[in-house]
């Protein structure tokens, strides 16, 4: 294995003159991050019991409880601290025109959302790309996206009577916009033996939308348990993963902005992190671990960010809190009781709650203060403080 992970990046890093750090990073980070695959010649097989999928390699992926923003059903945030790790068996199958994500995980309660009711639902799942990634790109919101960074979302869930594939265009939540895609097609069986779901979801390498023809391509992962209620926003996430493509090439500079931090935890203090994040007030704002005095929705949860959330993302969320705006969920629910009622005896929206701000040009504009002029030691700490929140890597 040793081995073939240096074969694997000979090719492609020995030239470049890399820091032993940006070494440790590439080598963790193909290690845990990088799910491989398989090219074919032949078809790419677009359903879950086609035996090419016995052949191809694959590698779990974790899925976290969705925690960074608060959901408006009562019950269900009740539930959400007490739910555990998801995983999945991820594997990729491509040939020259088209690719197929292949997802299988665990549920020991299938359910199938009838038609006519709104209190039941059924299980689903999905996977997300960027519309732009590569060179000089930054990570997507990996809750489906943001302004800056469009996602197309496929997704599958179970609905009594009905195929429920659906194809958006996503800037994070509730700006879903649906579209309809060329040669995809999206498969979601139950095995009663092993009690497992598999999907498989295939779309040609190129659309109108993005261009996965590249060797490093990032994507998500989300999960629904219909038994458990989950349903929008309330489900399982992945963190960024990333599908080597080994026909195309891998970009050197992408790579080591992906795999920036990957060993942060070797190169930065955990404890003096949280200490950092005292002192700069993040806790005034954010809620995380034990630190939970801020008002609840003033900003999203960090409680299980080093779950959702790769190093460099995170540095370009202190540093440049507005490349990713996240837009919360339904915002408006707090309200202003300062003020007159509307006629219709409405209060209006505490803008207190809203995440951004918009700019007279239109742009939007985060509501953190950048956190620039910290040394660079104390971004690695503070880093090295976000991941230890719930990442499986030392999940308990
Ligand atoms: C004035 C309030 C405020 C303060 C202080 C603040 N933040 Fe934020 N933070 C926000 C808001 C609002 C967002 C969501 C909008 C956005 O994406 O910028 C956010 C987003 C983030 C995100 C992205 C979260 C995600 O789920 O992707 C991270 C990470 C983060 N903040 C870390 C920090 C750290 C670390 C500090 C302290 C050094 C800090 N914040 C201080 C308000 C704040």
């Amino acid at each position: 294995m040793k081995n073939l992970l240096k074969t694997a990046l000979f090719g492609v890093v020995s030239t470049a003159i890399l820091t032993h750090t940006a070494k440790a990073d590439i080598k963790s980070f193909f290690k845990w991050e990088v799910l491989p695959s398989k090219y074919t010649e032949g078809t790419v097989p677009s359903d879950p019991n086609d035996e090419l999928w016995s052949m191809v390699p694959g590698k779990y992926v974790y899925l976290y409880p969705q925690i960074s923003v608060r959901l408006t059903d009562a019950q269900v945030n009740k539930i959400i601290p007490k739910k555990r790790l998801q995983k999945a068996l991820v594997k990729v199958v491509y040939n020259s025109e088209n690719i197929a994500v292949y997802v299988k995980w665990k549920d020991n309660t299938p359910s199938i959302q009838p038609v006519y009711t709104s209190n039941a639902f059924g299980d689903g799942v999905s996977i997300e790309f960027p519309n732009e990634f590569g060179k000089g790109k930054t990570l997507p919101y990996i809750g489906m996206g943001d302004p800056n960074h469009p996602v197309t979302v496929y997704l599958q869930k179970t609905v009594a009577g009905r195929d429920y594939e659906k194809v958006f265009i996503s800037e994070g939540f509730g700006t879903l916009t649906e579209i309809e895609e060329n040669g995809v097609n999206i498969d979601m069986k139950y095995n009663k033996a092993t009690r497992e779901w598999v999907a498989v979801f295939k779309r040609p390498l190129k659309t109108e939308n993005s261009d996965l023809r590249a060797g490093l391509v990032p994507v998500g992962f989300a999960i629904w348990d219909g038994n458990q209620h989950e349903r929008d926003g309330n489900k399982a996430l992945s963190r960024w993963k990333f599908i080597r493509l080994k026909q195309y090439p891998l970009d050197k500079d992408y790579l080591e902005y992906v795999s920036w931090g990957d060993m942060i935890h070797k190169e930065g203090d955990p404890k003096r992190g949280k200490q950092l994040t005292i002192q700069n007030g993040c806790n005034a704002c954010h809620r995380y671990a034990d630190q939970n005095t801020a008002p609840e929705d003033m900003a999203p949860n960090l409680s299980d960010i080093g779950g959702i959330a790769h190093a460099p993302y995170l540095k370009e969320s202190i540093v440049n809190p507005d490349d990713v705006i996240i837009k919360n969920l339904n915002p408006n629910r707090h309200y202003n009781k300062f003020v007159k009622p509307d006629k219709t005896g409405a209060y209006p929206n505490n803008d207190m709650y809203t995440w951004y701000i918009k700019t007279p040009d239109g742009k939007l504009k985060s509501k953190m203060p950048s956190f620039a002029h910290l040394s660079e030691q104390d971004l690695k700490d503070i880093i090295a403080y976000l991941k230890t929140l719930r990442d499986w890597r030392n999940f308990k």
